[in-house]
């Protein structure tokens, strides 16, 4: 099973740049621009990462973004990232960014995504990977300053493919962001957002029908109301999962009772992501393994879930099909 996730042809659509950066890079990023962090050793810094819920992480996850300066910061961290996804058969990702973290900090947007974009080129070109940028606003930043994000990320506009939400749920409802979401479609952004990670099934209404999401990152609650879930069946949603996430931020108690499967088996699309693999103990394959191994996923369950990555990807359709040929063809053979 091991060696068949390993190789299984996937995507992933759930994952925050941010969250990929290594203590080991963060020193070296650290020391090259002369920026203290808040620990001394590697170790020290794993042991602070136990989280009691989502807030405990964030507040870790901006300190350690601190130390990005240059865009060569940038280009690294996502370089890095994009170098575990070839190791891992991920040929494509969609890679979310959170402009305002930096911007907060007098960081020029310009910077950020020079940075991350130059990667991205890179990557297609020396490691076949294909990736595209999803912008994230901060959910717990005001509107108006998500606006001000949107009209600094128009000059890039061309290498930004989506927005997203994220950052502390709770109290800051979809409905906060309805007209920075409008804007943004009207620039030709594709809307997603995070919901109904910690926040209830009304976020996730709120984020289908008023910020118009056509995907949902987690959604996990979106269970807590069957005709909820019987709209995201018919408008063809996926929620993209990030198991390993949950138990870190204690949204789910045991990996034996995260909902993936019981999602599956009542016809939700769904797929395995990492969210913030530095974090979170686990790159996407070792979502995969230990998701696979505490459901008892099968090999069809697995192909079904690497098919649903490329079907509900924001690729055009050419790519989307010559991907989902590569798995065929891999699934047939193995
Ligand atoms: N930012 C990075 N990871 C996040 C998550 N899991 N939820 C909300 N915001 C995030
Ligand atoms: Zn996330």
């Amino acid at each position: 099973m091991i060696d068949f996730i390993n190789k299984l042809p996937k995507a992933e659509l759930h994952l925050h740049i941010e969250g990929t950066f290594e203590p080991e890079l963060m020193f070296e990023i650290a020391k090259r621009n002369n920026i203290k962090i808040p620990f001394q050793s590697v170790d020290e810094i794993k042991m602070a990462y136990q989280f009691n819920c989502l807030q405990d992480f964030l507040d870790i996850y901006y300190q350690g973004a601190n130390v990005l300066v240059k865009e060569q910061d940038f280009y690294d961290l996502t370089f890095s990232y994009l170098q575990k996804c070839a190791l891992q058969n991920v040929r494509h990702t969609e890679i979310m960014f959170d402009p305002q973290t930096h911007t907060e900090r007098g960081i020029a947007f310009e910077t950020v995504i020079k940075g991350i974009s130059r990667a991205c080129v890179d990557a297609k070109e020396k490691l076949n990977v294909s990736s595209l940028l999803i912008m994230s606003y901060l959910r717990h930043l005001s509107e108006e300053d998500a606006l001000k994000t949107l009209q600094q990320s128009l000059p890039y506009k061309e290498l930004i493919t989506a927005i997203g939400l994220d950052s502390s749920e709770k109290g800051n409802p979809p409905s906060k962001f309805k007209n920075v979401f409008q804007a943004s479609v009207d620039q030709g952004y594709i809307p997603l957002a995070h919901a109904g990670e910690e926040g209830s099934s009304e976020y996730v209404w709120e984020a289908i029908d008023l910020l118009k999401i056509i995907r949902i990152d987690h959604g996990n609650n979106a269970l807590q109301d069957p005709i909820l879930v019987k709209e995201i069946i018919k408008r063809d949603f996926a929620l993209t999962l990030c198991p390993l996430s949950n138990i870190s931020l204690q949204v789910v108690d045991d990996l034996k009772d995260h909902p993936l499967k019981k999602m599956m088996e009542l016809g939700l699309k769904v797929t395995v992501n990492s969210d913030d693999p530095a974090y979170f103990g686990g790159q996407i394959n070792q979502n995969f393994i230990e998701v696979q191994k505490a459901l008892d996923l099968s090999k069809e369950d697995l192909y079904e879930l690497a098919k649903n990555s490329f079907q509900y990807s924001l690729l055009n359709e050419n790519m989307k099909q010559e991907y989902l040929q590569e798995l065929r063809t891999f699934y047939k053979e193995n």
